[in-house]
């Protein structure tokens, strides 16, 4: 896929964001944000034996945070809670698909370091400068 249809993707996930709302019973609520600009998400996760059963975002952000966020729910919507805690960031970052510059890599993991936080398996480390 060249750029300019990842570019595309991010636009209509951030318009058509999937998996967007909340989970009123959700067995997990976990807000995080982006401390340079105070955008946030917040991310409701439901397990089901050991899986992510259903998985729902709400948030206000950049289109990179908001479209991360959509095509990260996609991607583990029912993975295994073990495999989700290794989830690497880079699986993301290959999906959004284009050149992420340092100043908006805080963006494009705002959301799957909030599903780690709500996971319990911590924030991989960054190697950007803050
Ligand atoms: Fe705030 Fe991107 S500018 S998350």
């Amino acid at each position: 896929m060249s750029s300019d249809l990842y570019r595309e993707q991010i636009l209509e996930h951030y318009r058509n964001p999937h998996n967007f709302g909340e989970i009123q019973d959700a067995d997990i609520t976990q807000e995080g944000d982006n401390p340079l600009c105070g955008d946030m998400i917040t991310m409701y996760l439901k397990l089901d034996d050991g899986r992510l059963g259903s998985v729902k975002f709400r948030g206000r952000g950049c289109a990179i945070s908001q479209a991360s966020a959509s095509i990260l729910t996609d991607l583990v919507m029912g993975r295994p809670v073990d495999e989700l805690k290794r989830f690497p960031t880079q699986a993301l970052l290959d999906e959004l698909g284009i050149p992420i510059s340092p100043a908006r890599m805080k963006c494009a993991t705002l959301s799957v370091n909030t599903l780690r936080v709500a996971l319990g398996a911590g924030v991989e480390d960054e190697d950007d400068a803050d």
